[in-house]
């Protein structure tokens, strides 16, 4: 076989037009080069090249224009939220991002709750409708002891009656929707890591997730992945589906302590699936202004280039954060985070993260 090595833009000029290179699927789509490098890594519809030249990747004209055609379909924007640490304000970011999403930028969003604390999904639902989705084994972790069953039981897990709708007790929030978890995740955990080689192979396990929820992701605008603190099979189901995550971590030693470790182990874990999962930024939790070791650290986090970016917007320590854990019923966010700027923090800290994600879609 031969090819006539023409440049890219040679090639995108020849009477026929039947090749481009990404210089031109970029100028098709009408966003940059880079953006269509990033759907190349990330989108497995991504057309497959033609012919690799040195000037990069050619492909068929048709086929780029149709896998464009099916882009403009709706994308979800996948983001996870991890830190090794428990206690340091995950669960509250991600709560508030959703609901700040959903009441302020209209945005139709979907939590999944995998970690075993099941903070968000009580904050959510309540306690009471939880008992009841968990009795009836309407979690999360039937979808995960499904991948433990033996070849003779049936399969449990039901994404319809798992998936809720509507939730939060903030009346000005219409818009999001929970996959819940249950306290049992702690065991199915441990199971999983247990899981014999021979399965794993025909089973993945950290593609559980992804393969379930496929068909919902893209009813949404943001799909906000809750782990536990810990890199375990269950966060890399979350780290599968997911474009990128944030940092959440009070300013202290303890909590950053452990964020290039983080930082490695998703790189890892991205490259090994030929995928890019971006370090949107690290969020600055319960900030207490006259604290010095807070201000200290905060300029370390910022100082340090190996580090992820630390978005602008600190959400304070405050009381009405505190007690926004608990499921009762306010009819706004301004109530519910109080007027004394737990609310703009979440709305401010939203503006930036809806910036940041919309830039590496
Ligand atoms: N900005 C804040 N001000 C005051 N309390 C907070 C703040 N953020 C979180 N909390 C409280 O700290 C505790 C841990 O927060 P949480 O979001 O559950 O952390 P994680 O998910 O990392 O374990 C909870 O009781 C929560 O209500
Ligand atoms: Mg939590």
């Amino acid at each position: 076989m031969s090819f006539t090595l023409h440049p890219v833009n040679d090639v995108h000029r020849s009477d026929d037009g039947d090749l481009v290179g990404l210089a031109e699927i970029a100028e098709l789509a009408g966003v940059s080069r880079t953006v269509v490098a990033n759907w190349r890594a990330r989108d497995p519809r991504f057309p497959r090249p033609m012919v690799e030249l040195r000037a990069g990747p050619v492909f068929n004209r048709d086929v780029a224009a149709r896998y464009l055609r099916r882009r403009n379909r709706h994308m979800a924007h996948v983001v996870s939220t991890i830190n090794l640490k428990g206690g340091v304000g995950k669960t509250t970011t991600t709560v508030g991002l959703a609901e700040v999403l959903s009441a302020d930028f209209g945005k139709k969003v979907l939590v999944i709750d995998l970690d075993p604390q099941t903070n968000a999904t009580t904050v959510l639902i309540g306690e009471d409708r939880w008992r009841e989705l968990n009795g009836a084994g309407h979690t999360l972790v039937s979808l995960f002891t499904d991948a433990l069953r033996r070849d003779d039981e049936p399969a449990r897990f039901d994404l319809n009656s798992t998936l809720q709708r509507k939730v939060s007790a903030v009346t000005d929030v219409q818009t999001v929707d929970l996959l819940p978890s249950s306290l049992d995740l702690i065991d199915v955990q441990d199971r999983l890591a247990g899981m014999p080689s021979g399965r794993f192979y025909s089973n993945n396990p950290t593609d559980l997730l992804r393969r379930a929820v496929r068909p919902l992701l893209d009813n949404y605008d943001y799909v906000l992945v809750d782990c536990p603190p810990n890199l375990g099979i269950v966060t890399l189901n979350g780290l599968r589906i997911s474009d990128g995550y944030i940092i959440p971590t009070i300013p202290d030693v303890l909590s950053t302590y452990g964020i290039p470790q983080i930082q490695t182990r998703v790189r890892a874990f991205a490259d090994s699936l030929g995928e890019t999962i971006h370090e949107l930024g690290i969020v600055i939790t319960k900030f207490r202004e006259a604290s010095k070791v807070h201000h200290a650290t905060l300029r370390r986090l910022v100082d340090d280039e190996n580090l992820p970016p630390v978005f602008d917007t600190r959400i304070p320590e405050g009381n009405a954060i505190a007690a926004s854990a608990e499921f009762s019923t306010t009819s706004t966010l301004r109530q519910k985070y109080s007027y004394q700027g737990g609310y703009e923090a979440f709305r401010e800290l939203a503006k930036e993260f809806i910036s940041q994600v919309e830039d590496i879609a």
